[in-house]
């Protein structure tokens, strides 16, 4: 069994994050995001895994090269022009043996995958499907079940006269890999809209997997500072790197002086400063070599590497890309999300 993690996307909402950091790399508190996917495949012993790339890959190669680091071999699929989710499958096939697991490349679950898998070995399926319940099932793929878990209806970004249920495509599924030969090769299609409704249409048995645990798709900034939450509240079990300090986690080369204001969950990462009399938390990420002066309060955000808050200024409920620089007196208001090497000068406000 090998996985395919489909990470071509633009991560167009996640702008100005993702013009410089595809989505599959953006860090999510101690590590890119695909590793926390990358460690629930460990769990099912998937040991090869292909990316499916078409936005910026040599980004994505430079973190996980041929995949050593992180105890996996990854191999590259990577399209000239984008496939499309079905188109991206195909283009993998390759690499693959007669068992498949897909992965939309942003979203984080801690689904049971070992039961997944042994379900749609048992029940002899050929697609097993990943679904979770959520409020409002429009922006994503509404799945409708039978009392039996067989799927009857796949409706992509339904309409609200479509809303039957509130069960949604999860972005994760099991597949016989011989359902591929129904998919064009070299050519753009949905998995959601073309492949599914079509092994529907011929009868083949595709089965459900609900799972009512942790789900969120991070493609968004309101979901992306959500999964940071999550994990530094405990809502998703990360093994953290690093030492525990008054209810936060700050990594061995960090420093936090014993004057600074600390309101837990916080994450320090690698080589960060928190000088006296700066205030961190609750609810903060500083990803790697962030610097906080004396005077300066985050609060609620995630600051990328390389980020300066200065003297007196505030950062709240806000996204710092790499490298942004927070002059003194400024203040970052809630929903800012702020590109690469920007800099917000001294007494300036974001709102
Ligand atoms: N390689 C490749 N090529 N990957 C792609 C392409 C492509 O052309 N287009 C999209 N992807 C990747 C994205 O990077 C993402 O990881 C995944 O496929 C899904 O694409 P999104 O653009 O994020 O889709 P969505 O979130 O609107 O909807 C999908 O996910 C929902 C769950 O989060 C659908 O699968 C829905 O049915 C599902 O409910
Ligand atoms: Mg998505």
């Amino acid at each position: 069994m090998k996985a395919v993690i489909l990470a071509g996307g633009e991560g167009t909402r996640l702008r100005p994050l993702t013009l410089a950091t595809p989505k599959p790399v953006v860090p999510v508190v101690d590590r890119p995001f695909l590793r926390h996917q990358l460690d629930l495949l460990s769990r099912v012993g998937v040991e090869e895994v292909v990316f499916s790339l078409a936005y910026r890959p040599e980004r994505v190669q430079a973190v996980f090269g041929d995949g050593a680091r992180v105890g996996k071999r990854i191999h590259y699929a990577v399209e000239d022009a984008p496939l499309g989710t079905g188109g991206a499958v195909k283009n993998a096939e390759r690499w693959l043996d007669a068992l498949t697991v897909v992965f939309n490349g942003d979203v984080l679950t801690d689904v049971d995958l070992p039961a997944v898998v042994a379900e749609h070995r048992a029940s002899h399926a050929e697609a097993t499907l990943v679904l979770t319940p959520v409020p409002n099932p429009s922006a994503y793929g509404l799945v409708e079940t039978d009392d039996s878990g067989r799927v009857r209806r796949f409706v992509e970004k339904p309409d609200p006269s479509q809303i039957t249920t509130d069960t949604i495509n999860a972005g994760i599924y099991v597949l016989n890999t011989s359902t591929l030969a129904l998919m064009p090769a070299g050519v753009n299609h949905s998995i959601e809209r073309a492949f599914f409704p079509e092994l529907l249409a011929r009868g083949s048995l595709v089965r459900a997997h609900v799972h009512r645990g942790y789900w969120i798709d991070i493609g968004t900034p309101e979901k992306y500072l959500q999964v940071h939450r999550d994990i530094l509240c405990g809502r998703f079990p990360v093994d953290l790197e690093g030492r525990t300090l008054r209810g936060g986690w700050v990594h061995e080369s960090a420093s936090v002086d014993a004057g600074a204001v600390l309101e837990a969950p916080f994450f320090v990462g690698p080589g960060c400063r928190v000088e006296e009399g700066a205030s961190l938390g609750p609810e903060t990420t500083l990803v790697a070599d962030v610097r906080l002066m004396a005077g300066a309060r985050v609060r609620e955000s995630v600051l990328w590497s390389g980020g300066v808050v200065a003297e007196e200024a505030q950062v709240e409920g806000a996204l710092l890309g790499t490298g942004v620089r927070v002059c003194a007196h400024a203040s970052v208001r809630p929903g800012a999300v702020l590109g690469e090497g920007s800099v917000v000068s001294p007494h300036s406000r974001t709102s």
